[in-house]
């Protein structure tokens, strides 16, 4: 059985938690493949709200084995007060599975995160100060600390030495932060060692054994194509690859193993923390999806920047993760607007008409633009459950958005809810 990738279309918060959970219904096994609790994943199952920001969002389904991979970065700390709270809330952890060779975050990340983007000052980030970036450096410098290490006091101790040689140098004399000590780092680990043992794991083998089995493996993107190191709007980006080609590597499985890539966009375009966003409004309509939509981040509660849709960025992101399909969510948010706003391309500072997103900064940078109005909707969509009940205003918005990304929609968010969705759509 192929697998089936999950990926942020646009700046991350597209409703993948949501989407996630609702596929992880029919599948047997559903993985993280890059991120870490930088996330923020919502799920609303009936009255319960479950936010979700290292463990994969099919862990509401008793028997579904959940994999946090290989190329994600995982805050030892932060995993265990999720795992205790989704226990305490009856959520069993059974099927938890954490890749041996996932980086762990330490605190002098999380203390570097935040010295770094105050140092930057005016240039900063805007990261969710979780120390990822600074992880995902350490990994690349061949200095990281993985989840095996945890297994390992003698070797954790010496690698934690190796890491802090320079870094309490960096720390005390570029930063004017406290030196730390490798074996209180080392002590201090010791109960989430314990606690996170027992799912300690060959991830590779064990989804590659899946997908052997027949089983249906979902594989689940963190934040978004634009935050992409590679692709995104760089500086202005995460420390890793959230498009679909990463979960290959991410979960250590052959990329021909996936077959079905499932782009997930709001309706609109939100964005957190700084960086370009060409059709980002400053106006009642934007303040109008900020209210509607509710828009706060799930991991830090800041507000989101809000905007029209923006199709130049999103058949960027299907060219660079080949979506089979899209889920539109969150159409609901944009009942009652007297028209919607298509960007279906960009005029550049020189007058030049773009439908293909610019590689160049700068050209972008300079990029404003190119709307196509449509008429709104009155129309509460909240109960509609199919493609003939939403308005025919609502379903061309929809139609016009499949046909100029040439991509199915097959998913369509009409509420928060689980079940407030109009599936299998083909536009
Ligand atoms: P993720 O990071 O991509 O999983 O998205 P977040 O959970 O951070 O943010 C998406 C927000 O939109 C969450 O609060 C979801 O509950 C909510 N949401 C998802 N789909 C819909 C939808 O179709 N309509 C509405 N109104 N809210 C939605
Ligand atoms: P989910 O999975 C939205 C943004 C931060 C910042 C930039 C870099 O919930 O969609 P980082 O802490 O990763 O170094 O910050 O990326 N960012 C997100 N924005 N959703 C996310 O995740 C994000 N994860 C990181 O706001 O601009
Ligand atoms: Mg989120």
């Amino acid at each position: 059985m192929p697998a089936t990738v999950v990926v942020g279309a646009q700046w991350g918060d597209e409703g993948k938690g949501k989407v996630v959970d609702l596929l992880a219904e029919n599948s047997d096994l559903v993985a993280r493949y890059q991120g870490g609790n930088n996330a923020g994943h919502t799920i609303v199952a009936g009255d319960e709200t479950y936010k979700l920001h290292l463990v994969p969002s099919g862990v509401l389904y008793p028997g579904t084995l959940c994999v946090i991979g290989t190329g994600t970065v995982v805050d030892p700390g932060a995993l265990v007060t999720e795992i205790n709270a989704l226990e305490s809330r009856g959520i069993s952890l059974d099927g938890l599975r954490l890749s041996g060779n996932a980086h762990l975050i330490m605190p002098y990340h999380v203390a570097l995160d935040g010295a770094s983007e105050m140092r930057l000052g005016k240039f900063s980030i805007g990261t969710t100060r979780r120390g990822i970036g600074p992880c995902y450096q350490d990994k690349a410098s061949r200095i990281g600390i993985r989840a095996q290490d945890l297994l390992d006091p003698k070797i954790l101790v010496r690698k934690l030495e190796v890491a802090l040689e320079l870094k309490n140098d960096i720390m005390e004399k570029i930063y004017g932060l406290p030196r730390m000590s490798a074996q209180e780092i080392a002590d201090g680990l010791i109960p989430y060692a314990t606690r996170l043992a027992p799912f300690i794991s060959d991830t590779s083998l064990l989804v590659d054994t899946a997908l052997r089995n027949g089983q249906n493996v979902l594989l689940e993107g963190a934040q978004g194509t634009m935050l992409d190191l590679d692709h995104g709007t760089y500086p202005f980006v995460t420390s890793s690859n959230p498009i679909a080609g990463a979960a290959s590597v991410g979960i250590g499985i052959g990329p021909t193993r996936i077959t079905r890539v499932l782009g997930v966009s709001k309706a609109y375009t939100t964005r957190v923390g700084e960086g370009p966003f060409p059709t980002e409004l400053d106006d009642a309509d934007g303040q109008r999806m900020l209210e509607r939509g509710n828009e706060f981040g799930t991991t830090t509660g800041r507000q989101r920047r809000c905007g029209w849709i923006d199709l130049v960025a999103l058949r960027y992101a299907s060219r660079l993760s080949g979506f089979t399909e899209l889920a539109l969510t969150k159409l609901d948010v944009l009942s009652g607007f007297a028209r919607v706003r298509i960007c279906d391309a960009y005029r550049t500072r020189e007058g030049e008409l773009l439908r293909d997103f610019p590689y160049h900064q700068t050209v972008f940078h300079g990029c404003t633009p190119v709307y196509h109005d449509l008429p709104g909707w009155d129309d509460d969509i909240t109960e509609c459950r199919d493609l003939k009940s939403l308005p025919t205003a609502a379903r061309t918005y929809v139609e016009t958005i499949a046909e100029a990304v040439e991509v199915p929609i097959t998913l369509i968010g009409t509420g928060q809810g689980r079940h407030q969705v109009i599936d299998t759509v083909e536009v």
